[in-house]
């Protein structure tokens, strides 16, 4: 019985991911509020983790995956991304209601009606008028996963300075086509949701827009290799680390 509800539930799933499967695979073995160096405080009406420098003018927003700002390896992503100098905010753009990996009532399509990437995008304004109230100059926003959806339609605003996308999900060609700021954008060789053809005419897209843009394929890695991976699989963890360290280096090319 229970072999055939986690079998119905898995097909579900599948059937119901945002654009592929993908997106709900290695998700973390739990949520940890406690995790991290940092703090959790309100910021622009969203609890939000802050970490790495506090008074720093120069601030990244960190949008996590479907499995939201709780998950102790984002955590960790953040805090080195802080320890480079910039006060990095991750507000939990789903209010308390992350996709739990453990939940064996969870519902993918009302979950996704639920979440959309155009609230994500409304959130992230309170969020960045209120860095800018704390005297924040330059902001810089990195998503990952579902949030890569929300970091590319932010990058089409004014709102932000620049955006690093960590193998986002289900970005549109539109949304490429109006991005106007400085933007990188990391992905893995394999990867169905956004496979290296599909990266190669995003990177004729922002060249043919004259944009200042990094785009780079990983070898060997799957989709969400950044911030799921196996902290103990040597070629995960240097893969990972790897895409940790060209985010910092956008962020310290453009920001600083
Ligand atoms: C939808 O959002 C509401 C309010 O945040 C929450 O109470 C509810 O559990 C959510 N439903 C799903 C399926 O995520
Ligand atoms: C993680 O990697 C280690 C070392 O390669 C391996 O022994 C282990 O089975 C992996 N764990 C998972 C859950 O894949």
């Amino acid at each position: 019985m229970k072999t055939v509800i986690q079998l119905l539930l898995l097909s579900t799933l599948l059937a119901g991911c945002m654009s592929h499967s993908d997106c709900f695979k290695n998700p973390p073995s739990f949520f940890c509020p406690t995790c991290g160096e940092g703090t959790v405080k309100e910021l622009g009406g969203l609890k939000t983790y802050f970490t790495g420098r506090p008074y720093s003018k120069l601030a990244v927003i960190m949008i996590s995956d479907i499995y939201g700002y709780e998950a102790p390896i984002f955590r960790k992503v953040a805090d080195k991304v802080g320890s480079a100098g910039f006060l990095v905010v991750a507000p939990d753009f789903f209010h308390g209601n992350p996709v739990d990996p453990n939940d064996p009532t969870f519902d993918r399509v009302a979950w996704g009606k639920n979440h959309t990437a155009d609230k994500g995008y409304d959130d992230a304004k309170p969020v960045i008028a209120a860095l800018k109230r704390k005297g924040v100059s330059a902001i810089g926003v990195t998503g990952i996963c579902w949030g890569g959806k929300v970091a590319a339609k932010l990058a089409g605003s004014d709102y932000i300075q620049t955006a690093v996308l960590l193998h986002p999900s289900r970005v549109t060609i539109d949304e490429i086509k109006e991005v106007k700021v400085p933007i990188a954008v990391l992905g893995a060789e394999l990867d169905k949701g956004l496979p290296p053809e599909l990266l190669k005419q995003w990177g004729d897209i922002l060249s043919a827009n004259k944009l200042d843009y990094f785009i780079k394929i990983f070898p060997g890695v799957r989709h969400g290799w950044t911030v799921r991976y196996n902290e103990t699989d040597t070629f995960a963890v240097k893969s990972a680390d790897e895409a940790h360290q060209d985010t910092i280096n956008w962020f310290t090319k453009q920001l600083k």
